[in-house]
């Protein structure tokens, strides 16, 4: 480390940038030239260990050769030059680069794929796909059409052409920022005030006693609790004439704190969601690889796969996978100008192959058992940390306060690791997926040292 950070350089041009734009959520300016593998090298020539991954979203670290050479090879160039309009007019290699990429990951079970354009979009219209089923389904059992009440009363956005239908998330989700989905979003008054939201239901996410393997009991407990009372809220919205037709669930919730919960809870609420005809949608927005599996989901052993599992951030593109049936019933109900880029494609082919090559979902299992040990002693050591939890490196530790939690992260970026909080005290570990046990020891350290110096 060179200078602490923010360091000059990126301090002049933050004052720059101010003078145009919202510069109270950046850190540090970066030189992504510069920067290499794990390490992010900012502006004031600092190299720090990235333990933040562009908020989850950085799949094998920096300038990875196989990202580079594909964006580099001239065959490729057109993609990068032309950004089509993929709904009208996509580009020849279009399939096979969805055949390459999203289709060769995707869930079992799931071969429809929509692309979007960021993590937010992609559960907006997902959400619309869950609505648009249930009306279908409604329509065909009653051998009806759309009425001319309906075309009418929508463009007025009242019922009956804009149904009184609902979405059920869960306490502490985040689902994004778009109008739509912040009614799903409950994890910071911050994201949501002043914005008009649906009346939609929430019941509560399961708050754990960590290790999850020395509190089974009580934590069963408490899991029973939250999904009697997801089966409630069914009833009593379906009564209230407003049915949730579709559950939204993250498969650890992420920004609202690192919330786990068991394989238990989740086989059982994708239970309650077919039995009350809702669809059940996993928003695997930060989830894909990290965990040591492909999808988080894959470690609940469920009864059949997802209806819709979202995705974006380390895939590099955005979207949605669902089931056969769920495509609307007619076209230009999901669709906007892009629908995605196909570059990006290009990328998140480059990096599935990587990740399938070399096997990193081995190494990120791995380099997370190194990290949640190390984590673990830590807070034995250091009484200011608790809860240290984890899958694969998706892992995290609560401070004593929000106070320490900032002051943690600070000290880290100045020691050169760069990490960022989640929920009210959490620190969150989201390093890519080329992040290695010898990469956990040296966060590890750095930990330490930070943690040392301010229990002194
Ligand atoms: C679980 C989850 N869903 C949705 C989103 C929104 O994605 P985006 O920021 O790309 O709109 C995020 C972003 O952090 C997320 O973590």
């Amino acid at each position: 480390m060179k200078t602490t950070v923010p360091g000059p350089k990126s301090l002049e041009l933050l004052g720059a940038m101010d003078k145009i734009q919202e510069t109270r959520t950046v850190h540090m300016f970066v030189d992504y030239q510069k920067s290499q593998g794990n390490y992010v090298v900012d502006v004031d020539g600092n190299q720090l260990l990235d333990v933040c991954g562009q908020i989850a979203s950085n799949t094998l670290g920096y300038n990875y050769p196989d990202v580079v050479g594909a964006l580099k090879d001239p065959e490729n160039l057109h993609l990068l030059v032309n950004r089509p309009a993929l709904g009208l007019a996509p580009p020849a290699e279009f399939v096979s680069l969805l055949k390459t990429s999203l289709l060769s990951v995707s869930p079992r079970g799931l071969n429809q794929v929509m692309t979007m354009m960021c993590g937010s979009c992609a559960n907006e219209n997902s959400i619309k796909v869950a609505f648009f089923h249930y009306k279908r389904l409604q329509r065909e059992q009653a051998g009806i059409d759309v009425t001319d009440v309906e075309a009418e009363s929508t463009m007025k956005n009242q019922v009956p052409g804009s149904p009184r239908l609902s979405v059920l998330s869960f306490t502490g989700a985040f689902h994004g920022r778009t109008l739509g989905c912040l009614s799903l979003t409950r994890s910071k008054p911050v994201h949501k005030l002043d914005v008009p939201a649906f009346d939609w239901p929430v019941a509560p996410f399961p708050q754990l006693r960590y290790p999850l393997e020395e509190n089974e009991r009580e934590n069963r407990q408490e899991e029973d609790r939250c999904l009697e009372q997801v089966t409630d809220i069914m009833k009593v919205w379906s009564d209230r004439n407003c049915p949730v037709v579709c559950i939204c669930v993250e498969p650890i919730q992420a920004e609202g704190g690192d919330r786990h919960a068991s394989p238990y809870f989740f086989q059982q609420l994708q239970r309650i969601a077919k039995q009350s005809g809702a669809l059940f949608m996993v928003d695997e927005v930060q989830t894909f690889g990290v965990t040591g599996h492909m999808w988080a989901h894959e470690a609940f052993g469920l009864d059949e796969s997802p209806d819709i599992v979202t995705f974006a951030k380390k895939l590099q593109v955005t979207g949605a996978y669902m089931k056969d049936g769920l495509r609307p019933d007619k076209p230009y109900r999901i669709f906007n100008t892009w629908l995605g880029d196909p570059s990006k494609l290009l990328v998140a082919s480059a990096v599935v192959k990587v990740i399938q090559r070399d096997n990193l979902l081995q190494m990120t299992r791995k380099a997370g058992e190194v990290l949640l040990a190390g984590l673990k002693e830590l807070q034995a050591k250091y009484p200011f940390l608790s809860a240290a939890r984890g899958a694969g490196t998706f892992c995290a530790v609560d401070c004593d306060s929000t106070l320490r939690q900032a002051s943690l992260l600070q000290a880290l970026l100045n020691k050169g690791a760069y990490t960022i909080g989640c929920g009210e005290k959490t620190i969150r570990l989201r390093p890519s997926l080329t992040f290695q046990p010898h990469h956990a020891n040296i966060f590890l350290n750095i930990f330490e040292s930070v943690l040392s110096e301010q229990s002194h």
